[in-house]
């Protein structure tokens, strides 16, 4: 494996993940890690990331110099490179003229460079740094140069040490994953025989490693990361972990069932279901204030929580599933002691909790992968997108029994639809929400005066932005037809053409 040294980079996440694209296991560690630590792990190589920090900040990121002395390849990359030249003789680091953010070109000035080997000499990479090496530790030569950054690489080929002043690691550097692979295979040796099934059994043996025969706590929402979390768990320490589910009525069509077929029945997870559909309700009753009725959801969904977990005894740990994308603070330590006052995701009260995030280090689509990889089925592993709030913020106004199930009996038939037609992994996110709006129509020969429901659809990245989606006319048409033909109470299907901005991709 190749372990990644955390300087608080926005994009050192990045760094493993493209590692691990290679077939080579890759994580991310905290710069606290000492050289005796590492030793242990013996890792092929270690990578340096970049950070916020200069090297000259009071409290900026250090390192065990001793690490140098482990006879293990090191790539710095921007900071990381500066904190090389900082700590190795010779070096010198100086805070540059010019702030350099942004496309830049390099040239390689050694064809044989290690990094670059076989690579143009003229590539274009991200740079991002306030700082410049100005002189290349003792032992080192500069084998690229940049017109901003005269020393843009340096290289030690005996001891296996490089440095890198950009950012190979994002998409905007030409060759970046090339350097890194020169560096993963070339420099280090290492091998691509790293599949996720090795992951499982790492995180398996982690897991038992941590909670040895201590009980676990799961709150499951019915979503991929907490799903595949209980799964990924259960494997490990089996009925030492008890999940949580709560119901609280707002889910899809068959949902809760689904999750509780496949989790509680097929994978044998010991779950306990909370059926909290009427406590939502109540709640709920007469709000019509979109921001209200999240907070009654959110608040409603943390008391039925804790009510739960103070039933049970000896919990010592909280399972969560928390991505890469969720993790804000640096440091990747597996179990991290909180306490209850801090929580924002719904600890029980007066307990302390060791926390335990298994997919802390993975990307959502590798989550999925993991997923599968554990026979998790597809309807869970692929669940698209859908907010803690559920139907909720799609019943428009006030949230009732009738309501919900117009919306919910329309999604599944605009879901079944979908699916027939290929698009389910094509579309970002697809649902149908109910405006509120009734409007007259006509059925055999009568008159009808009952509600429209809206079909949204959307393509995205990341749901920061999002374009509708265009859903063929003949699936359309398909959903529209069954749709007023099979739910009560519609009698009008509208399709939603509006992008985010100016629209939302919910409706409240
Ligand atoms: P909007 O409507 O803001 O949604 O364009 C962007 C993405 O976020 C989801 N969403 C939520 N997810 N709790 C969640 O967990 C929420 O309160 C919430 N509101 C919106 C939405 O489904 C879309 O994917």
């Amino acid at each position: 494996k190749i372990i990644v040294l955390d300087f608080g980079s926005q994009y050192n996440q990045l760094i493993t993940r493209r590692i691990r694209e290679f077939g080579v296991y890759s994580e991310l560690l905290s710069h606290k890690t000492t050289a005796a630590e590492i030793k242990k792990i013996a890792p092929k190589g270690i990578i340096f990331s970049g950070g916020p920090n200069s090297v000259y900040d009071d409290g900026a990121f250090r390192v065990d110099p001793e690490i140098f002395n482990l006879g293990i390849p090191v790539l710095g990359i921007c900071y990381g490179m500066q904190l090389m030249a900082h700590i190795l003789p010779g070096g010198k680091v100086e805070p540059a003229d010019n702030k350099e953010y942004g496309k830049a070109v390099i040239t390689v000035k050694d064809k044989d460079a290690m990094l670059f080997k076989g690579l143009p000499t003229e590539q274009t990479v991200w740079m991002s740094h306030g700082d410049l090496v100005t002189q290349a530790p003792d032992g080192f030569k500069t084998v690229a140069t940049s017109a901003n950054c005269p020393i843009s690489s340096i290289a030690n080929d005996e001891k296996k040490f490089y440095g890198i002043q950009f950012h190979a690691e994002v998409r905007n550097t030409e060759y970046g994953n090339d350097i890194l692979r020169r560096f993963a295979f070339d420099v280090c040796g290492a091998r691509d025989n790293w599949t996720m099934d090795d992951f499982i059994d790492m995180q398996v043996k982690k897991i038992r490693e941590t909670v040895g025969d201590k009980k676990v706590l799961l709150a499951l929402s019915g979503g991929v990361d907490s799903s595949v979390v209980g799964v990924l768990l259960h494997k490990a320490i089996g009925n030492q972990l008890t999940s949580i589910f709560v119901d609280h009525g707002l889910l899809r069509k068959n949902e809760a069932q689904q999750v509780m077929d496949s989790l509680a029945g097929k994978f044998g997870l010991n779950i306990i279901k909370v059926d909290a559909q009427k406590r939502f309700l109540d709640k709920l009753k007469g709000v019509t204030d979109p921001e209200k009725k999240r907070k009654i959801i959110g608040n409603e969904f943390i008391q039925v929580f804790n009510d739960e977990a103070q039933k049970l005894d000896g919990i010592k740990f909280l399972a969560q599933g928390t991505l890469y994308t969720d993790v804000i603070e640096s440091g990747t330590d597996t179990a991290q002691t909180i306490k209850s006052h801090h929580n924002v995701g719904g600890l029980p009260k007066d307990m302390d909790f060791k926390l335990i995030e298994p997919l802390r280090t993975l990307f959502k689509d590798e989550v999925r992968e993991l997923g599968e990889k554990l026979g998790m089925p597809h309807n869970l592993v692929w669940r698209q997108p859908f907010p803690g709030p559920g139907l909720g913020i799609r019943v428009i106004g006030e949230v009732t029994e009738e309501k919900l199930k117009i919306v919910r009996d329309a999604d599944a038939i605009l879901r079944e639809e979908i699916a027939k037609a290929g698009l389910d992994k094509k579309i970002w996110q697809y649902f149908v929400a109910l405006p509120g709006i009734r409007s007259v129509g006509v059925m055999g020969d009568g008159r009808t005066y009952d509600y429209a429901v809206a079909i949204r659809a959307v393509t995205s990245i990341d749901g920061m932005t999002a374009d509708f989606a265009q859903i063929p006319w003949d699936v359309l048409q398909t959903v529209s037809v069954r749709i007023v033909n099979e739910v009560k109470h519609v009698n009008r299907v509208m399709y939603d053409v509006t992008s985010k901005p100016p629209a939302t991709i919910e409706y409240e």
